[in-house]
């Protein structure tokens, strides 16, 4: 053994101490009853179930649920419903965009819970392949797609988005509709703004939905 590696009794006995109350002290933390603050925050953790009732695209559905679980998690992974597309989940791209009451809505943004109750369309319920909607006709005849990922939020708004013209709701930004005539193309970029196409499809898009408004009666 060399010079330097001799250890004084007196510090390693320090040493040997320091340890089994090292060791000691970590059994005791798992040993012991977990402090207070751990068992409040556990509960809270804890998920809240609830029974909810949609009506997705015609048929009723019940679900038990987290009351954490958004709408599209709910379509999705309980419903199997992955038409409805999870692009950003923070509310930013509208491939998520689905059809609530009437109104379309970003399904990452909204609970599940909050529309008991309400009825849903996505975009299984607008059309079967062999019987296409206008828009997603109009879609495949403009060819408005590319890899077709926003393609079912795309076309999810803007069937949506013709409503709310003929309905005559005006949209965010009350200026532009001041100084365009409804339906315009400039009308209908700027009520599409939620939904965005990474492919760059927009002018496609324009047109797919240019032909549905124009033939609205
Ligand atoms: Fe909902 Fe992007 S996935 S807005
Ligand atoms: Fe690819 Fe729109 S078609 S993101």
């Amino acid at each position: 053994m060399k010079e330097s590696d001799a250890v004084d009794p007196a510090r390693r006995d320090a040493l040997v101490l320091g340890r089994n109350l090292l060791v000691g002290g970590a059994a005791a933390c798992w040993i012991g009853a977990p402090p207070a603050q751990a068992v409040a925050t556990a509960k809270a953790d804890a998920p809240v179930m609830r029974t909810l009732s949609l009506r997705i695209n015609g048929t009723a559905k019940t679900l038990e649920l987290d009351t954490r679980t958004t709408l599209l998690d709910a379509l999705r992974e309980h419903l199997h419903l992955t038409g409805t597309k999870k692009g950003c989940d923070h509310g930013q791209c509208g491939a998520c965009t689905v059809i609530a009451g009437g109104r379309r809505i970003n399904a990452c943004l909204s609970l599940a819970v909050m529309h008991d109750g309400d009825e849903i369309t996505t975009i299984e319920g607008l059309g079967t392949p062999g019987r296409l909607h206008p828009m997603q006709a109009a879609f495949v005849h403009h060819d408005a797609y590319q890899c077709g990922y926003c393609t079912p939020g795309q076309i999810c708004s803007s069937v949506a988005m013709l409503e709310e013209l003929r309905r005559g709701i005006p949209s965010n930004a009350a200026a532009d509709v001041a100084a365009t005539p409804a339906s315009t193309p400039d009308e209908l970029r700027e009520r599409m703004s939620g939904n965005i196409c990474r492919c760059g499809a927009y002018s496609n898009i324009i047109d797919a939905i240019t032909e549905v408004a124009g033939a609205r009666p």
